[in-house]
């Protein structure tokens, strides 16, 4: 007999989807040059989290890595902009980052996000004072590379937001089998880091949120 409590997870996710609010559009949603490779935002579920997120704890700086066409920047500028809070959003292509300005321009946020064009990894280095909450959507390669000098970033209570964290378990093609193996040892080192209690989240490609002692 089949199990009353099991669910079908695609099932559910959809049933979620289906009662969040209309997620944010943007308005340039597609590059005409093909050779310029956009990668997915974070997600529909995964935007209601960051939001809600940012409304609860009134976070006001957030620094937001990978910004791509700017989905995840709006999300938290829309969030942040009523206690007059303010996103730094670092993307490392400037192709794509000018896209990115004209959709957060767009959704009326150019007074509250900031894109950066910079390699991430060099830039938090030269980043001065504390965020309240951090989303890290950069290159997976980077991920535990950036780990500690993020926990450095985040004030006390601050939200470390990690994206892609299901990789490892997920059919990836064999030219992205790199990325799972770093993401494992992300994860990893999430659960290794004593300042950090952490969560994963089977949202979108897995979500981990962890919170700063
Ligand atoms: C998965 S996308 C981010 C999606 C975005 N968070 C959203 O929800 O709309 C990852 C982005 O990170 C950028 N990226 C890759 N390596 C980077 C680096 N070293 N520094 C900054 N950005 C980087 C890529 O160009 C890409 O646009």
């Amino acid at each position: 007999m089949a199990d009353p409590l099991a669910y079908d997870m695609p099932r559910a996710l959809a049933y979620i989807e289906s009662l969040q609010r209309a997620p944010d559009r943007l308005v340039v949603e597609e590059i005409p040059d093909k050779t310029i490779r956009i990668q997915p935002t974070i997600g529909m579920i995964a935007a209601g989290l960051v939001d809600l997120l940012v409304r609860c704890g009134r976070t006001t700086r957030i620094l937001d890595i990978g910004t791509s066409m700017g989905y995840s920047a709006c999300v938290l500028g829309r969030a942040a902009r009523p206690q007059g809070g303010r996103v730094l959003s670092i993307e490392v292509d400037e192709r794509i980052a000018r896209v990115a300005r004209e959709n957060i321009a767009a959704a009326g946020l150019a007074d509250t996000v900031e894109i950066l064009v910079a390699d991430a990894k060099a830039a938090i280095r030269e980043l001065d004072g504390r965020f309240g909450l951090i989303l890290q959507d950069g290159h997976k390669d980077d991920y535990l590379p950036m780990l500690d000098r993020l926990i450095e970033l985040l004030e006390p209570a601050g939200c470390l937001i990690s994206d892609d964290v299901l990789f490892p378990v997920m059919n990836l093609p064999v030219s992205a089998m790199g990325w799972a193996r770093a993401i494992d040892r992300y994860n990893q080192g999430l659960k290794s880091r004593s300042q950090l209690h952490t969560i994963w989240l089977p949202i979108g490609d897995g979500i981990a949120v962890s919170v700063k002692a």
